[in-house]
Order: C-alpha cells, then structure tokens, then sequence
C-alpha cells in the first residue's frame, strides 16, 4: 500500500515538473543580464556584453532553467548530412553519441539586432572546439573514397562562426519573448586536427596515411566537412537559444522592445497566439 502511494507521488512529482518546466519563466530580471536600449547609439556593445554575461552564465547553468542538462560538454544524439554532388566532396556521413567542448569559452565579439524584425547576427569565437563521436561515413572525402564507421575526433582551432537567427516575438504573462525560429551558422577556423579510427575496416596501414593526409590537408578537410560542422553548430545552438528565450522574457535584455502587436500589427493573428478548438 505504502509502495503504491510512494509510486503514485513519485509520479505526480515527476509529471508536475516535467510539465512546468516547459512553461516556466522568470518574471524578475536576473543579476547576470545587462538590460540594453535599442534605441541607444551605444546598443551594439551593450547587447555584445549582455550576450557574452548569458553565454558566461551557461557554464554553470541558468538557474530554473533545467531543460539544458549542460552546455560544456555538449551531448547530442544523433546528426546524419547528405552533401554534395561535385567529384571532390560527395558524402553521406551519420554521428552519434557526439561530445562537444569548448562552448563554454566563447568570446562574443558582436551581438547585433535588427530593429526591423528582431532577428540576430552574432559573432562569437571559440578558442577550441573538440568533437568525439561514432561516426559512420560512405562517399568521398578529397577524391579518396570510403566507406567506413568508428569514432571520430575533430579539434578546431579559432573558430569564428557567425550566426544569423530568425525570431518571432510573442507574449506571455506580460511580458515579450523571443520564439527562436531558425539558426544559421557560418565558420571559418584556424586549424582542424582530425582523427578517424577503422576508416577501411580495419587496413590500419591505408588508416594511417589517411588520417595524416586529413591532417596535412585540413583546409580541405574542412571544407569537405563544412556542411557537417555547421549542421552540429546550428542544432546545438538553436536548440539552447530556443530553451533559454522561451524561459528569459527579451524584456530583460532589451527594455525598449516593441509588443508583437506593436511590431507586427494588431489585425495579423500571430502564429503563436493560442488556437481554440470551432
Ligand atoms: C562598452 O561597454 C563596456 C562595458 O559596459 C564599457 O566598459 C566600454 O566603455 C564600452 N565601450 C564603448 C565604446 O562605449
Ligand atoms: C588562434 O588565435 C590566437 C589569438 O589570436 C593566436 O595567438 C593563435 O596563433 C591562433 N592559432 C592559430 C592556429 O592560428
Ligand atoms: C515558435 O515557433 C514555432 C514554429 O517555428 C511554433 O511551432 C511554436 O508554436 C512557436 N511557439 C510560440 C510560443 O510561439
């Protein structure tokens, strides 16, 4: 009997905070954001720093916010790209069980919003990002073909990424939120070292002097893999930003911001105003 209640109240704890951390917001501006105008001259390099507190702040967690488990390391399960048709890049390539580091040391150098539609360009650099995965991979990589699956490891080194996201603005217990609809990323890096393992089923010799080719060439390496890298950032990222600007009202980082109404018009019905059922 007493195990049935146990279970039953474990139960309704479990269901009670999986469901309100969905919904959940913080209604009292944080210590850790800077509040900016965007009608201030200085708005660029006030919203680079308070982007730059946040990305900080991620390190060890947004309190209250526990749908992001951690973002350095950063866990995902899976990532499958088909790219390219051209002779020296033509690659199927599926990652699982990837590791990522070095999100935790990002240096905003540029947080920019448009006014028109509150969509973002940020830059920021990452010193170093390492990836370790399992990875399997059929196509050609710089005209070598292979067909192959084991782990991989990739280290890049300065990577810039620019990134451009799309919003849409909402309401929700009086205030404004950014709906962070899309994230699309742009990279460029100083150094890759890369790290196949079992590229030809086991020929260690042909392995070898693949990788090292890899490494010699990483340039072109990076290139072949772009599509891969900026498809692993961008899913990251635009799965975090969209967790922490559903829980973050964007009146806390910009006090002047419009209403959804006020930018959009009032007569539009907003793709985020509740539907009721006919
Ligand atoms: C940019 O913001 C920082 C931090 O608030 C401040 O120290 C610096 O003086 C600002 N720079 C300019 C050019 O306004
Ligand atoms: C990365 O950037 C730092 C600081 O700008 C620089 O000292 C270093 O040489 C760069 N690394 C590479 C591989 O270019
Ligand atoms: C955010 O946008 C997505 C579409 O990209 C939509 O499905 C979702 O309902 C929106 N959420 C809110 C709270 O407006």
């Amino acid at each position: 009997m007493s195990q049935i209640l146990c279970f039953c109240l474990f139960l309704m704890c479990y269901i009670n905070t999986v469901g309100a951390d969905d919904e959940k917001f913080l209604t009292e501006p944080p210590d850790y954001i800077r509040q900016c105008q965007i009608a201030d001259k200085n708005f660029l390099n006030c919203s680079t720093h308070s982007i730059q507190q946040l990305f900080d702040k991620l390190n060890d967690g947004i309190p209250g916010l526990n749908s992001i488990k951690s973002f350095d390391p950063f866990y995902l399960n899976r990532i499958r790209i088909t790219q390219g048709n051209s002779n020296a890049i033509n690659l199927k390539v599926e990652l699982g069980n990837v590791k990522i580091n070095g999100f935790g040391h990002t240096n905003v150098l540029e947080s920019m919003v448009y006014p028109k539609d509150y969509s973002w360009k940020t830059t920021f650099m990452l010193p170093e990002m390492k990836l370790q995965g399992d990875y399997s991979l059929f196509g050609r990589i710089l005209l070598i073909p292979l067909n192959g699956h084991g782990e991989v490891f990739l280290e890049a080194e300065n990577m810039t990424v620019i990134m451009n996201s799309k919003t849409r603005l909402y309401e929700k217990g009086g205030f404004t939120f950014y709906n962070v609809t899309d994230c699309r990323v742009d990279f460029k890096i100083d150094g890759l070292k890369s790290y196949f393992s079992n590229l030809f089923n086991g020929n260690k010799q042909l392995e070898d002097s693949t990788n090292k080719f890899f490494n010699d060439n990483w340039r072109m390496l990076a290139d072949a893999l772009y599509n891969v890298i900026t498809q692993t950032i961008e899913d990251i990222l635009l799965d975090v930003l969209k967790k922490i600007f559903h829980y973050i009202p964007a009146n806390f980082f910009i006090s002047d911001i419009p209403t959804s109404k006020q930018l959009y018009g009032g007569s539009k019905v907003t793709a985020s105003e509740p539907k009721r059922p006919k």
